[in-house]
């Protein structure tokens, strides 16, 4: 993988029964440019390999962080992942932590509605709310919040509902690839 390419942190404890996390992990697959480390699958036993994962990191420009919401929270796999892998010095805390100026993009499922995220409704209060440690998380580390893509009532979605959530989660990865890609094409031809 070439330098500054994106790295989508894939966090799925079940994905045999995923309709939408996987599909969207295999469209990231599909895009030029993007490594998909798929962290349930490298990790079963949860023994996570901390020195490789910096490595991953390092060179990344943005970091997609794609998973289905779970206990209001991301599962717990990538949880660990954090705390072995973003330790202070390294994430943040220093002028030039590694983490400070890249991109930090969620892309997200719930079960339940939209409608099941407000005051008086299942949830209590809107699913922004719950975004707060999230979104400082990356102010912490220095990175850059990028509006996340939350699918909501994912399990009951439609077929064409899903496929439309595909189609613009494909927008936006190819539009933050784009400008990699080209400025790796005009790397290497100046290198020539
Ligand atoms: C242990 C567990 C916890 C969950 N917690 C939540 C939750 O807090 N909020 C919510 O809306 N859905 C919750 N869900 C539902 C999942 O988010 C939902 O099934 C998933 O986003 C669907 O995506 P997928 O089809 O790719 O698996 C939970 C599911 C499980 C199994």
């Amino acid at each position: 993988m070439n330098k500054q390419h994106i790295l989508v942190l894939y966090a799925h404890p079940a994905p045999h029964r995923s309709p939408v996390n996987r599909r969207l992990a295999d469209a990231a697959r599909a895009t030029p440019g993007v490594l998909v480390q798929d962290l349930y699958d490298t990790y079963p036993d949860f023994d996570i390999d901390a020195e490789r994962e910096r490595a991953l990191v390092q060179d990344a420009s943005l970091l997609v962080f794609l998973h289905p919401i779970r206990w209001y929270g991301m599962p717990s796999l990538l949880k660990e992942w954090m705390d072995v892998v973003m330790v202070p010095g390294w994430a943040y805390g220093k002028p030039d932590s590694v983490l400070r100026g890249k991109g930090y993009w969620l892309v997200a499922t719930t079960g339940s509605g939209e409608d099941a995220y407000r005051p008086g409704g299942l949830h209590g209060r809107p699913f922004a709310d719950f975004l707060a440690p999230f979104e400082q998380t990356a102010a912490l580390c220095g990175m850059d919040w990028i509006a996340p893509l939350v699918m909501h009532g994912a399990a009951q979605a439609g077929e064409p509902a899903v496929d439309a959530h595909i189609a613009e989660f494909t927008r936006r990865l190819h539009a933050y690839a784009a400008p990699l890609q080209a400025a790796r094409a005009a790397q290497a031809q100046a290198q020539e």
